[in-house]
């Protein structure tokens, strides 16, 4: 009898947490579920799921150590998994694939690093900002571009559909070469193939710091926001994440987070 009441409840717990993480859990998992909602209990892989859509290749924010895909975003999503009662499944995929992933609802939300942009606000929600961002230059030491100004004409790198992509657009005469990773815009740079990589400030710093011989201008391009991208029609989500994320703020957590991955200056 009490097993049974245990069931019941923890069938509508499920039942509760798939209605924040993935929708498609919810139909598929829960009428099994309450058949066996015992052996489910002891299972932790049957959590209802939330799926993070990202591009590994932006430390610290999201990248690969080990197998594992770690970072500042990775670990805040993790934070508000937990808080939703939801297992955090990460799927890495190209930059420019992340919208579409969210709005498809392949994935329950984005996060990379990705600043809010009025374009970006057009197909998805965007959650309350966690972090702040510029984009910054990076060139080879010893360039003749010192400034912004200097990369008029000249050959820049970005990673295919970033902002730093966009920037890039309103340079003058600009070529613009386009990688699918940061980082091998920086390999590009590197090379001697381009003149300068156009990217986000503390990935520009991880990039630099790894690779002899490059420096970062002291001008930068803009100031940005990042936040997690939702789909339009998960408001439920929206809201859940945005009190997860004013909690982890305030308990501290976050910062916490950030201060593990990016020493002070
Ligand atoms: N902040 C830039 C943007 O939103 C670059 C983000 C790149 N993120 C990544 N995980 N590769 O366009």
């Amino acid at each position: 009898m009490k097993k049974k009441l245990l069931s019941l409840m923890l069938v509508a717990a499920m039942a509760l947490a798939a209605v924040a993480c993935g929708s498609k859990e919810e139909t598929a998992e829960a009428p099994a579920a309450a058949e066996e909602a015992t052996e489910e209990a002891e299972a932790p892989a049957d959590k209802a799921v939330l799926v993070m859509a990202t591009n590994a290749e932006f430390p610290p924010y999201e990248y690969y150590e080990g197998g594992e895909i770690v970072g500042i975003d990775a670990e805040i999503a993790a934070a508000v998994a937990e808080k939703l009662g939801c297992e955090l499944v990460i799927e890495d995929m190209a930059f420019d694939s992340i919208i579409a992933a969210v709005t498809s609802g392949k994935a329950d939300f984005g996060l990379a690093g990705m600043t809010v942009t009025e374009d970006r606000l057009q197909s998805v929600n965007f959650s309350d900002t966690y972090a702040h961002a510029t984009q910054v230059v990076i060139v080879a030491e010893g360039s003749d571009i010192t400034g912004v100004a200097d990369l008029d004409g000249r050959k820049v790198g970005v990673q295919l559909g970033t902002t730093g992509d966009i920037y890039a657009e309103d340079i003058t005469d600009v070529t613009i070469e386009r990688y699918n990773k940061g980082f091998e815009a920086v390999q590009a740079l590197s090379q001697g193939k381009i003149d300068a990589v156009i990217i986000d400030n503390e990935p520009a710093k991880v990039f630099v710091a790894e690779n002899e011989g490059l420096v970062l201008l002291d001008e930068a391009f803009t100031e940005e926001d990042y936040a997690m991208a939702i789909a339009k029609d998960n408001t439920d989500l929206l809201e859940k994440v945005n009190t997860a994320l004013a909690e982890l703020t305030e308990d501290g957590t976050l910062q916490a987070i950030v201060d593990k991955y990016i020493a002070a200056e």
